[in-house]
Parts: structure tokens; C-alpha cells; sequence
């Protein structure tokens, strides 16, 4: 399965939800290479800790840029099972090329307005994509959502997402936890974390199986 982890905003939560799926991946006893295509190096620096910490599962990692990505993910996709790319914020060259490799793409956006005027565009590129990749999935995530009750901009900006043809509104939300950031900086998944953020590894356990689940 070819995965992209994408969308044109910086901070939604894209390399968060890449490394915990590599991570929950790999320790699933599957062969998983995580992608990364922005320039920051983020989901790379990820694998840098998890390896200074010796953490196993070792997760693969690799950097990749500019528009030759379709035919390397292709060549990679014979030598691994399972390939994750985590794209960088921005409408960038590795973006498009990854939208026509991938076989489902996941966007995460934070629950705000201006997050939503951004979708315009992916819904877009989507269309676009689908010319050369006709089975492409495409679905929103909410993202590093606010877990007060009294807060539901979640639901409003699910609603808001009906008006878009090419996107649909994944299952699960990810709310804001400090679980992410600490496991994020010690090259963990959630669900390696100790102590354990049980809600944090239930959201990132539902989000795995929306995602793997039909393998
Ligand atoms: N669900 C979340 N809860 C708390 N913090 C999060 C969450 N998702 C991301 N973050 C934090 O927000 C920042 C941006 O997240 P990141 O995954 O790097 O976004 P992107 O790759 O889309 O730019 C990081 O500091 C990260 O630790
Ligand atoms: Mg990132």
C-alpha cells in the first residue's frame, strides 16, 4: 500500500500521523518505508531519535525530492510492503508527484476556517491527479483538535467538507494531546509511550485501520 500523508498547510499534524503509522507498522511485522518530501526533514530527524535511542522496530526512512518521485516510489514499492510519504505544507512539485503514485491519500487539517479555504485547492489537485491515477482515495483528517466537550469545531468543519466532490471526511478525529509531542520527540509512536495516553492510542489505533484496514 502506497500511503501519502499530504496537504498545502504547514503544522496540521502530517509528519505526526506518518511516523505513528510507520512506527505502528512496523512493529505490525510489516516491511514499511517512510518517505520524506519536505525539505525540513522532520519525519527524517524522527527516525534520527528513534535510532540514537536504539528504539526497535528500526524504521526505514529515506528523503526524496523533485518530480523523478513517482518512478522511485514505484521502484521502492517492489522492495517494500507498505510505503508512508510524508509531504511537506505547501502545493510543492513532490505533492503532485506523490498524488499520482499514491493509492490513498489522507490530508489533515486543523479545524479552522482558514484551514478549510486550503481544501479548495487539494480537492483540486485531487481532480487533477485522478486523470492519471483513476483509484486514488482521498480523505480528510481532522487534526490536533481541541478535546474541551464545549468545543465543536470538529463536527462544524466536517459539515463544511460535504461541498467538496473528491474529498471525503475520514472517521476518526485527532485531538491536540501532549502524547503526540512527547512521543514525537523521542521517535515513538503513541502506542510506545510510557505513561500511556490511552485516547491518544485508541484515536491513532482507529486512524491505522482506516487506513490499512483492507490489506
Ligand atoms: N494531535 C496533536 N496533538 C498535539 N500536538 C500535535 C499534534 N499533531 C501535531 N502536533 C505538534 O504540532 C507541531 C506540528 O506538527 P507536525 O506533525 O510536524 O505537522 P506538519 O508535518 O503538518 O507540519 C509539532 O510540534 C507536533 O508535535
Ligand atoms: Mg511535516
Amino acid at each position: 500500500m502506497i500511503v501519502l500523508i499530504g496537504g498545502e498547510k504547514g503544522g496540521t499534524g502530517k509528519t505526526t500521523i506518518s511516523t505513528n503509522l510507520a512506527a505502528m507498522r512496523a512493529l505490525a511485522g510489516r516491511d514499511v518505508l517512510l518517505i520524506d518530501t519536505d525539505p525540513q526533514g522532520s519525519a527524517n530527524y524522527w527516525v534520527q531519535s528513534r535510532d540514537d535511542e536504539n528504539i526497535t522496530p528500526r524504521v526505514a526512512c529515506v528523503q526524496k525530492f523533485g518530480k523523478g518521485l513517482p518512478k522511485e516510489v514505484q521502484d521502492l514499492a517492489k522492495r517494500y510492503q507498505d510505503i508512508i510519504i510524508d509531504a511537506g505544507g505547501r502545493d510543492s512539485v513532490e505533492l503532485r508527484a506523490a498524488l499520482v503514485v499514491a493509492e490513498k491519500v489522507f490530508i489533515p487539517i486543523q479545524p479552522s476556517q482558514f484551514d478549510i479555504w486550503t481544501l479548495n485547492q487539494m480537492d483540486e489537485l485531487v481532480e487533477t491527479s485522478k486523470a492519471f491515477n483513476p483509484d486514488l482515495q482521498a480523505k480528510v483528517i481532522i487534526s490536533r483538535s481541541s478535546t474541551n466537550p464545549s468545543v465543536h469545531e470538529s463536527e462544524d468543519t466536517g459539515k463544511l467538507l460535504s461541498d467538496f466532490l473528491n474529498l471525503d471526511l475520514a472517521s476518526v478525529t485527532i485531538r491536540d494531546r501532549i502524547a503526540y509531542r512527547k512521543a514525537a520527540k523521542d521517535g515513538l509512536a503513541v502506542t510506545e509511550l510510557k505513561p500511556k495516553d490511552q485516547k491518544a492510542v485508541d484515536e491513532m489505533e482507529s486512524l491505522y485501520k482506516e487506513v490499512f484496514d483492507d490489506e
